[in-house]
């Protein structure tokens, strides 16, 4: 039984995630979406809304799960019993700040092991701080993101669409 999680921001969700979710729930037995609630860092949507989004999105996938976590994962990890990690890699520039915190999160606990999925080439320009920049400035963000999140980002700049 492989259990694993895809932690991340997602601050907010976009279809680059949902493309690793997809791909990586249908490797492993469990899959749970994981979503860092970091305090310090200033984030667009709370976790709780973040969560809810996810939750939404990978409905209909049976063997996903969305959580939320604080702290170090590898903790969070042996709490919900997992010992694999999911991480996309869209680019060569990903890869050591990727290893970086694999390596370490191996030494800390030799269990967890980190696998990688080459994003899908459509999304390997996609990240969150993309989608939030464009945003910001009313850009249209209807190839990042799923419909169904598109107004409540604009929102949080006060933009209506
Ligand atoms: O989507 P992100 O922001 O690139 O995800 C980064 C994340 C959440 C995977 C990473 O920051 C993380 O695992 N944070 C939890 C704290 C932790 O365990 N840090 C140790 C890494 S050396």
């Amino acid at each position: 039984m492989k259990k694993a999680i895809y932690p991340g921001s997602f601050d907010p969700v976009t279809f680059g995630h949902q493309d690793m979710i997809i791909r990586s729930a249908a490797i492993v037995d469990e899959l749970i979406v994981g979503v860092l609630n970091n305090s310090a860092k200033n984030s667009l949507f709370s976790v709780d809304e973040r969560v809810s989004m996810l939750k939404e999105l990978t409905k209909d996938i049976p063997n996903v799960t969305v959580d939320s976590f604080d702290g170090l994962l590898v903790d969070y990890m042996r709490e919900r019993g997992a010992t694999l990690i999911v991480r996309g890699l869209r680019a060569v520039t990903d890869f050591e700040y990727e290893l970086q915190i694999a390596q370490t999160n191996h030494v800390e606990n030799p269990a967890v092991e980190t696998i990688f999925l080459t994003t899908n080439l459509q999304y390997s320009y996609l990240s969150s701080s993309v989608v939030r920049e464009f945003a910001a400035y009313g850009g249209d963000i209807s190839k990042f993101v799923p419909p169904q999140f598109i107004d409540r980002i604009y929102a949080k700049y006060n933009i209506k669409k």
